[in-house]
């Protein structure tokens, strides 16, 4: 029941104003929410203030200024250790399953409540360094029965992106980790977001507004289908 102080408040003029003004508005804003995703960056480099730190940082600020939730892993600080091939999860197709008590099960879960997951991480050697490959082997215990009618993935439809930073070019060097990419959708039944190669990198004080440009252009473009 209402007091009736709060009778009195709600006749007064400009609170019913103001009240029908939001009763307007709310729809609106309730649209709004709803574009609001869940991001989540797999940082890759074991330097948390490298080249791929920093420029994963300029894609976050973006994708946070859209109004987004991100969230960074840094998975060097995180003890995942290698797929074993041992099976265990296929014998659970709705949870993760995987039988290794070390971080990727929580990370695991984690990923798969995300709507757009960013794979970040520098060249090493032709390919994404030890850490990141870790977690993507032990992303087999997301999907069973790859290859038959009746596969299925905990990663379906979701959006996933690459950022790769390297010393070289792309040519020659950077293809591999673009090449593999491509292909983890087919097993995760995902959906390829958005790839950003930035090659030629030294130091992070060296990487300029150039590179901070395509950083904000490469966030709105992974968040654009979203
Ligand atoms: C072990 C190791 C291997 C590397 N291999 C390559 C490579 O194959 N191609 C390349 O372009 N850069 C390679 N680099 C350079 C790094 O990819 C590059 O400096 C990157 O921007 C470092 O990112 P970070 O500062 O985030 O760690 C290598 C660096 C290290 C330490």
């Amino acid at each position: 029941m209402l007091s009736i102080k709060q009778i009195q408040v709600n006749k007064n003029p400009f609170i019913l104003v103001v009240n029908s003004l939001i009763s307007v508005v709310n729809p609106f804003i309730s649209v709004v929410k709803e574009k609001k995703v869940k991001i989540i960056a797999l940082q890759g480099s074991p330097k948390k203030k490298g080249n791929t730190a920093k420029i994963l940082s300029w894609v976050e600020e973006e994708l946070q200024s859209m109004g987004h939730e991100v969230e960074s892993i840094h998975l060097g600080s995180k003890n995942i250790n290698g797929c074993l091939a041992c099976g265990k999860c296929k014998e659970k197709p709705d949870e993760p399953g995987c039988i290794q008590k070390d971080d990727a099960p929580a990370i695991l879960e984690n990923i798969i409540t995300a709507k757009l997951l960013i794979f970040a991480t520098p060249i090493y050697f032709w390919g994404v360094t030890a850490q990141l490959k870790a977690l993507i082997d032990r992303t087999y215990s997301l999907y069973v029965n790859y290859h038959q009618p009746d596969h299925c993935s905990l990663l379906e439809g979701q959006h996933q992106a690459l950022l790769a930073t390297g010393g070289g070019p792309y040519e020659n060097n950077a293809e591999p980790v673009f090449t593999a990419f491509g292909r983890l959708q087919k097993p995760h039944r995902s959906i390829n977001a958005g790839e950003l190669y930035i090659g030629q990198c030294s130091t992070p004080d060296n990487l300029d507004d150039d590179v901070k440009k395509r950083a904000v252009a490469f966030a709105r473009k992974i968040a654009g289908g979203i």
